[in-house]
């Protein structure tokens, strides 16, 4: 089976007054058709500007090397006019502001209907049908009356569910939603995140799930891919990255989960230290600074993202850790 996405040795350099920053280096990966992916990581990890790169998105000081693959087409490179056939369309992104893919003075029918006009050669009229319709689905209460109002008579949820419709309104292969809900209020987050869920169950589209919250993931996603200084640290089913973490900054990750189900062992152990900083980064692992395991090699060598069982992927020199969490070496 063809990927939907197949990233190839991506990297993704800014650069700055104080020299490059280099915020993506040379990730792998396949999105498949019908999953949904998680892309886990603290902030500044990379995550935005991978996906960034891919719908050829990056500021205009980022350049992107390397290959990114929709349905076999390269988009590293790709003509704007074929690109904007691709993105928008077949391949739609959903952004933690709804405001930067809103247009402030256009109506949202405008908004809503324009692409499935220019794209898709509708109607004006069998557009508006179709955005009616996408205003429902996303739970936009009073769609017909809504549909004639302006961005700024939203409120930022229901802001976010336009963004959602428009970047469904296409039925694209696939969506990749940058922490869709975090600007959002604690409520209206769960009910943003409900409704992907019932996205997801809907249609065979995937989903790549951008977000710094390892719990967002676990409702929503079957697998993960754990960012860490611009690489895939870990990679393996939800299931996995939550019982049975092989990198130690997956660890750290799931052991700062608070533990609402368990009050007694709400251990909220941040890991510690920072970062590495993207312009000056290690000869060896990116991790070794803040790992409690780190060894020689750590620091000689630059572990490479290996596949260590089915499905899984770790780029880590230690062998890695038993049911109880002992390290092997
Ligand atoms: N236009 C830019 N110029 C310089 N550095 C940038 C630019 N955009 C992003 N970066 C840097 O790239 C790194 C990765 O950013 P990003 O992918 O947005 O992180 P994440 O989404 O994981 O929080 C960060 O250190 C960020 O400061
Ligand atoms: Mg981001």
């Amino acid at each position: 089976m063809t990927p939907v996405l197949s990233v190839k040795d991506m990297t993704v350099r800014f650069s700055t007054p104080e020299g490059p920053v280099s915020a993506v280096n040379g990730v792998s990966f396949d999105i498949l058709k019908g999953e949904c992916v998680g892309i886990v990581g603290e902030s500044g990890s990379g995550k935005s500007q991978t996906f960034m790169a891919v719908m050829g998105l990056l500021a205009s000081n980022g350049k992107a090397t390397g290959s990114a693959k929709f349905k076999g087409d390269e988009l590293v490179g790709m003509k704007r006019d074929k690109l904007n056939t691709i993105r928008g369309s077949k391949m739609t992104m959903i952004f933690q502001d709804p405001m930067t893919s809103l247009t402030p003075h256009l109506k949202i029918s405008r908004q809503l209907t324009e692409v499935l006009v220019l794209h898709k050669g509708m109607s004006e009229r069998d557009a508006r049908a179709k955005a009616l319709i996408m205003l429902d689905r996303v739970k936009i209460p009073d769609a017909k009356r809504r549909l004639d109002q302006y961005p700024h008579e939203f409120s930022g949820g229901m802001r976010q569910r336009v963004m959602i419709a428009m970047a469904l309104i296409c039925e694209p292969e696939l969506l990749i939603a940058d922490e869709p809900s975090t600007a959002l209020d604690v409520t209206v987050q769960a009910q943003i995140l409900e409704l992907m869920q019932e996205l997801r169950a809907q249609g065979n589209m995937s989903i790549v799930m951008i977000t710094h919250d390892l719990g967002v993931v676990a409702g929503l996603c079957n697998r993960v891919m754990v960012m860490y200084a611009g690489e895939f640290c870990e990679t393996a089913s939800v299931d996995e990255i939550f019982h049975d973490p092989q990198h130690p900054y997956t660890r750290g990750l799931v052991g700062s989960i608070p533990r609402l189900d368990k009050p007694g062992e709400e251990r909220l152990t941040a890991i510690r230290g920072q970062p590495p900083n993207l312009q000056h980064l290690p000869k060896g692992c990116t991790f070794q600074e803040r790992c409690d395991y780190v060894f020689d090699r750590c620091i000689a060598e630059r572990p490479k993202l290996l596949a260590f069982a089915e499905g899984r992927g770790k780029s880590c020199h230690l062998k890695g850790f038993d049911a109880k969490g002992e390290v092997l070496r």
